[in-house]
């Protein structure tokens, strides 16, 4: 037996519609999901056979469908909105003026309610247990680390393989992106402070003016990129913040710099933050000033292995067809669900979003308008993951 978009039915499509078009409308920033949490439950509530599990989250939900004692496999959907004011003229826009579901993960968690009404219906054919993880604050890139570590979530569920997805306006809905090896970006980020001597702008003898050493800072650190990178290597590093300074007649004390550095592998990142603290304290030294920096690793990267993306590959291929299947580019953008990866086998999927004959805007736009009927295909997806991940492992 195969979960197709087709075998779930048209009243399906409907209900997940319903479900979709209640959540955009009112998009809730990183720990602030109560509403959508209750909405969560209530649907979960529902459906037969599905026991919430109460791990202790603030936001959130964590829920099982027993299968059985083959081997689990757990699903997961991020559930958070951001701070975008929607530009979309649509009949569900945010009625919260300056919150908005610009990232689609109202699709998310509609796709992965929609896999748990699947899996109810077919769960003559599970082999094993099944986990539904509703994830709060991944736009905090935070929220995965929460349930994990604080709320011990692997302590409360056993997968032997965990499933996520993101939606994709670049493909066309029903299709999907399945990559094997690295999708998305390790991120680390920093803060640091160049501290000088203030004084009377007159007297450059008499100070340590930090700006001088922090603009040859912010050009050396150019170089990382272009001269401690290979060609075919890719790396980013970004300096996103620079304060200093009030009247115009002073040196000042200190200057704060903060960003962040993303890479794709981890060689590369570990060449590339070593550097980085190298020309720092080298530039803090040469300009004769003090330098406080904090450098600290916020996600891995995700990334996908041989075996889970043999098995996602085949469970695609069996939910929406081979010609569903595309290969995405890796994308530089950071996602948490790599935090799980460290735990269990993991696998990520980018399920295509683009609605036909409407103009493409991508992830976190204000005009971010990707097709509603795309819960649809990721539930689908979603529920033959577990049928096809069951069957192999
Ligand atoms: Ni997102």
């Amino acid at each position: 037996m195969v979960i197709t978009p087709a075998w779930c039915g048209e009243a399906f499509g409907e209900q997940l519609h319903r479900l979709l078009s209640d959540l955009h409308s009112h998009p809730e920033l990183s720990w602030e999901e109560t509403r959508t949490t209750q909405h969560i439950l209530s649907a979960l509530g529902q459906l037969p056979g599905v026991e919430i599990l109460d791990i202790g989250a603030k936001t959130g939900a964590v829920a099982r469908l027993a299968g059985g004692s083959g081997p689990a496999v757990a699903l997961r959907a991020d559930i958070d909105a951001i701070p975008q004011h929607e530009a979309v003229d649509r009949p569900d826009r945010s009625v919260w003026e300056g919150k908005m579901h610009a990232c689609g993960h109202d699709i998310h968690t509609v796709s992965l309610l929609g896999a748990a009404m699947a899996l109810c219906k077919a769960r003559e054919q599970l082999r094993g247990d099944v986990y539904f993880v509703f994830q709060p604050a991944e736009e905090a890139l935070s929220g995965a680390r929460y349930l994990t570590e604080d709320c011990r979530l692997f302590d409360a569920i056993h997968p032997r393989a965990m499933f996520g997805l993101h939606n994709y306006p670049e493909l066309p809905v029903g299709a999907v992106g399945v990559k094997e090896g690295i999708l998305m970006s390790f991120k680390d980020v920093f803060e640091m402070r160049f501290i000088g001597r203030s004084g009377h702008s007159s007297m450059p003898q008499k100070n340590i003016d930090p700006i001088v050493a922090a603009a040859a800072f912010i050009q050396s650190a150019q170089t990382i990129t272009s001269r401690n990178v290979g060609p075919l290597e890719s790396a980013v590093v970004s300096i996103c913040q620079v304060h200093a300074g009030t009247p115009r007649n002073l040196v000042v004390d200190d200057v704060l710099l903060s960003g962040n550095i993303r890479t794709l592998d981890e060689a590369v990142r570990k060449r590339v933050l070593r550097r980085f603290e190298q020309i720092a304290r080298g530039t803090a030294e040469a300009y004769e000033c003090r330098l406080e920096l904090d450098l600290h690793p916020i996600v891995p990267g995700v990334d996908n292995g041989r075996e889970m993306y043999e098995i996602a590959l085949a469970a695609t291929r069996a939910s929406l067809g081979e010609a569903a299947v595309a290969v995405p580019p890796v994308n530089l953008a950071s996602e948490d669900f790599s935090v799980y990866g460290q735990y269990v086998p993991t696998f990520f999927y980018f399920l295509g979003s683009g609605a036909p004959g409407r103009p493409l805007y991508s992830w976190h736009n204000a005009c971010f308008y990707p097709d509603e009927r795309t819960p649809v295909y990721g539930a689908a997806l979603l529920a033959q993951s577990v049928l096809s991940a069951q069957a192999a492992l």
